[in-house]
């Protein structure tokens, strides 16, 4: 037996109330709320069961063989490449470069050999063509079909049988049977459900682009994200070329991966050496920069984390911590005022990393702390010199993982010293200064009181 009730469903963030109300609950949005009917299944004791139980040790492991993407970076995000009946989400902001790096994975692996279909609801078959004419030799394979509606994309999909559908953008699909307009919540979720069912069913790998609002979140979010076996956002600066690919969720494989892409006339490339692009616009010689080698997944990449520190008169100084953990920069000046008699307590600290890697990690705490006195003495840090540990409330030192892999990296970049946790082993190239502490680490920048 089936009962029909009514829900309010938020046409912004995808939350359910039970009567109509003018903001959302969930989201604050005014107005947002539409009434959606659910069908809410009784169950009735079905005569056959279908499926059954197994042995876990019975199940097999391999969830197919992968399918290269085609594109270097994108097969490291994804540990290999698209799974066959997985569904893929790749996010990002409107004209970052998502249907680029679509095509051209599409175009490669239809090349491979692979039956490859693009559902263009955003463009025409003509500007898809033109655009893959800029990126390379024309894949005269791939399969294109302008289509919004989303049964048709499903009967086109049953008669080509694709091992790759692609659905560009799932914004601009809509089912007649569901509620609401193209993009709305309750929209984009059905037809997600749709199109993962079919993933599943037909064993096709399957890729949705989806538009990111400017709040970072992807229209209908939530709900989508659960749907799809991996998310992955696509960001970056507009004006600069880099751009960088992570899985924020991936049922296949670790999320902790970073790929590197820039943006260039003939398509988006791999950067082959990320480390020299985020150290080039580095100004030699300045007090508050310190070279720092972080890890991205499984990439060391050096980075300059940089500070200025000001003399301040208001109440609550100014504390910025951009591409940093500000709650991290918070206990590391406390470190510093109470373990090394560094008190920045009225004075605006700012801070940054500069060329747009985020640094969640604590490997670069030390870096961090030296860049600030550097910043606060006005005395520079050796130029050829690299900073790693993470500081502890003791102001202790302490390893972080990989320092190999790290130092590795710093010295094929031409670094030639290194300060670092005690136990750090040598690294051929590098002259280590092993500092315990947050005081030893800071001597080679001379008196601390001025
Ligand atoms: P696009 O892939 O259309 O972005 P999205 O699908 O995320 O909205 O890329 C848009 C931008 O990329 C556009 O401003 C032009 C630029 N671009 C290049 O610089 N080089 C190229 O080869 C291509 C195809 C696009
Ligand atoms: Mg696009």
């Amino acid at each position: 037996m089936t009962r029909t009730r009514v829900r309010h469903c938020c046409e912004a963030c995808g939350a359910e109330a039970p009567k109509w109300l003018g903001r959302c609950p969930d989201c604050g949005t005014w107005g947002s709320l539409v009434e959606a009917v659910a069908p809410t299944a009784r169950a009735a004791t079905p005569s056959v069961v279908p499926g059954a139980a197994v042995p876990l040790a019975s199940v097999g492991t391999d969830p197919g063989a992968r399918r290269p993407s085609g594109v270097g970076e994108l097969d490291r995000v994804l540990a290999g490449g698209f799974v066959p009946g997985s569904v893929t989400l790749l996010g990002g902001e409107p004209g970052i470069g998502k249907s680029t790096l679509l095509l051209q994975s599409l175009a490669a692996m239809a090349a491979a050999g692979a039956r490859c279909l693009l559902v263009s609801a955003e463009e025409s078959p003509e500007q898809v063509r033109l655009r893959a004419e800029r990126l390379g030799p024309l894949p005269g394979e791939l399969l294109v079909l302008a289509e919004t509606s989303l049964p048709y994309v499903l009967a086109h999909a049953e008669t080509i049988a694709p091992d790759v559908l692609a659905v560009d953008s799932i914004q601009m699909v809509a089912d007649p049977d569901s509620p609401g307009v193209p993009g709305s919540v309750s929209q984009v979720r059905d037809c997600a459900q749709r199109l993962v069912r079919y993933a599943k069913e037909r064993d096709v790998a399957t890729v949705l682009v989806g538009h990111v609002t400017k709040e970072g979140t992807l229209a209908g979010p939530r709900v989508l994200e659960h749907v799809v076996d991996t998310v992955l956002s696509f960001d970056g600066d507009r004006h600069h070329a880099l751009r960088f690919l992570r899985a924020r969720k991936h049922r296949f494989g670790p999320t902790d991966e970073l790929g590197l892409l820039e943006m260039r006339a003939d398509g988006l490339a791999s950067v082959p050496d990320a480390s020299a692009i985020f150290l080039a616009d580095r100004r030699e010689g300045s007090a508050g920069s310190v070279v720092a080698p972080v890890l991205e997944g499984t990439r060391p990449l050096l980075v300059e984390v940089q500070a200025l520190v000001a003399a301040s008169s208001a109440a609550m100084p100014r504390r910025a911590a951009q591409a940093l953990d500000a709650s991290r920069l918070a206990m590391l000046l406390a470190v510093l005022a109470r373990r090394a008699g560094v008190d920045l307590g009225m004075h605006d600290v700012y801070s940054s990393v500069a060329g747009g890697v985020r640094v969640q990690e604590t490997g670069v705490d030390l870096a961090l702390v030296l860049a600030l006195v550097s910043a606060h003495l006005d005395r520079p840090v050796a130029d050829d010199t690299v900073v790693l540990g993470e500081v502890g409330l003791g102001g202790e030192v302490r390893q972080v993982p990989h320092t190999a892999r790290r130092l590795a990296e710093a010295a094929r970049l031409g670094f030639r010293r290194a300060i670092v946790p005690t136990s750090t082993a040598d690294v051929s190239g590098l002259t280590l200064t092993r500092v315990p502490d947050v005081t030893t680490a800071l001597t080679p920048l001379g008196p601390l009181a001025q």
